[in-house]
């Protein structure tokens, strides 16, 4: 266009070279140019304007969508001073909820607990839990089972068992029961750690280890070694075992098939059916078989075992009151 335009100017300007008329032809190239010129300016006006509108009517639109996923309740709620009004915020609220995505699941929790414990210490010691860790670590979205012999109901409301043999061996087919129902309960999480109604969990401290462990692939952490009184190595159950997802269901499906042996120490069964399946046990430290014994264990350990209800209170309130 300009390019055509240009050479009809041109055109004309040779034309004014051999013309006689110049004065005639000058004024009517101002003339051309000046009609050029408006029409030109209109052209661009037009095309400002159609741009215009459309950016204006695109950033609506995606505005709009913002507001439908962000405010759809307020829209409602503001809608119901008159039966009209509500039912056109009923209908806007449908086609939005038609609209959005279905609700994603709820954030899996960083850890599973198992407070493995029976029914003489609901009283004691599933109680000096639930009055001192547990609670911090429920605030962090955790989640805690414990599991006794029968469910007594709330306030001390465990999963039952229904295990009655009170022997150690007894609790063998606890913990697997136990390990059972943590590997099908919903929402699955990254880790699931056993630990005893007489340990102490310091919640912070274990966040930062389990945030540090690598949750892929068949492992179990704890305070794993070749301790020197037992044949094979294993880990405290104590003081907490640790196991990542894939290693539950792993221990799970080789109980079920027959490949894990009960020892009558939970501890060493669990640890037992890992290494005779394969798997390398990983120690990690700061699990502590004991109560604390110096400032150091204190101001360090995630855990510490072997504790009594009121020491699990003085514990959390030395660190939490
Ligand atoms: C224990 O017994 C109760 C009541 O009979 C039952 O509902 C529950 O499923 C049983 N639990 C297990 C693990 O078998």
């Amino acid at each position: 266009m300009l390019q055509s335009r240009a050479s009809f100017v041109m055109g004309i300007h040779v034309l004014l070279k051999v013309n006689v008329s110049v004065d005639i032809e000058v004024g009517y190239i101002r003339l051309v140019r000046e009609i050029e010129n408006k029409m030109l300016e209109k052209k661009n006006l037009l095309i400002s304007l159609v741009l215009g509108v459309f950016l204006i009517t695109t950033l609506m639109i995606l505005y709009g969508n913002y507001q439908l996923d962000g405010n759809s309740n307020s829209d409602v709620g503001s809608s119901t001073t008159t039966t009209t009004s509500v039912t056109t915020g009923q209908s806007i609220h449908k086609s939005k909820k038609q609209k959005s995505k279905p609700t994603p699941p709820p954030k899996p929790p960083l850890v599973t607990f198992m407070v493995l414990t029976a029914d003489d210490f609901k009283e004691t010691r599933t109680k000096a839990i639930r009055e001192s860790w547990a609670p911090r670590a429920l605030a962090m979205g955790w989640r805690i089972f414990y599991y006794s012999e029968t469910d007594q109901g709330s306030p001390h409301d465990t999963i039952a068992t229904n295990e009655t043999d009170k022997s150690s061996y007894g609790n063998d087919k606890k913990q697997w029961m136990a390990w059972d129902h943590m590997e099908s309960v919903e929402n699955p999480s990254p880790f699931y750690m056993k630990v005893d109604d007489d340990a102490y969990v310091f919640v912070d401290r274990l966040k930062r280890t389990l945030e540090g462990l690598d949750p892929s692939g068949i492992k179990m952490y704890g305070r794993c070694d070749d301790f020197f009184w037992e044949p094979k190595p294993f880990c405290d159950g104590g003081s907490g075992i640790i196991l990542t997802r894939e290693a539950l269901q792993a221990m799970v499906r080789w109980h079920n098939e027959g490949k894990c042996k009960d020892t009558g120490h939970n501890d060493l069964s669990t640890s037992w059916c890992m290494v005779d399946n394969g798997v390398k046990l990983t120690y990690i430290p700061g699990l502590h078989g004991d109560p604390p014994n110096d400032w150091k264990e204190l101001a360090n350990d995630v855990t510490w075992h072997h504790l009594n209800p009121d020491d699990l209170r003085r514990i959390d309130r030395l660190f939490y009151d």
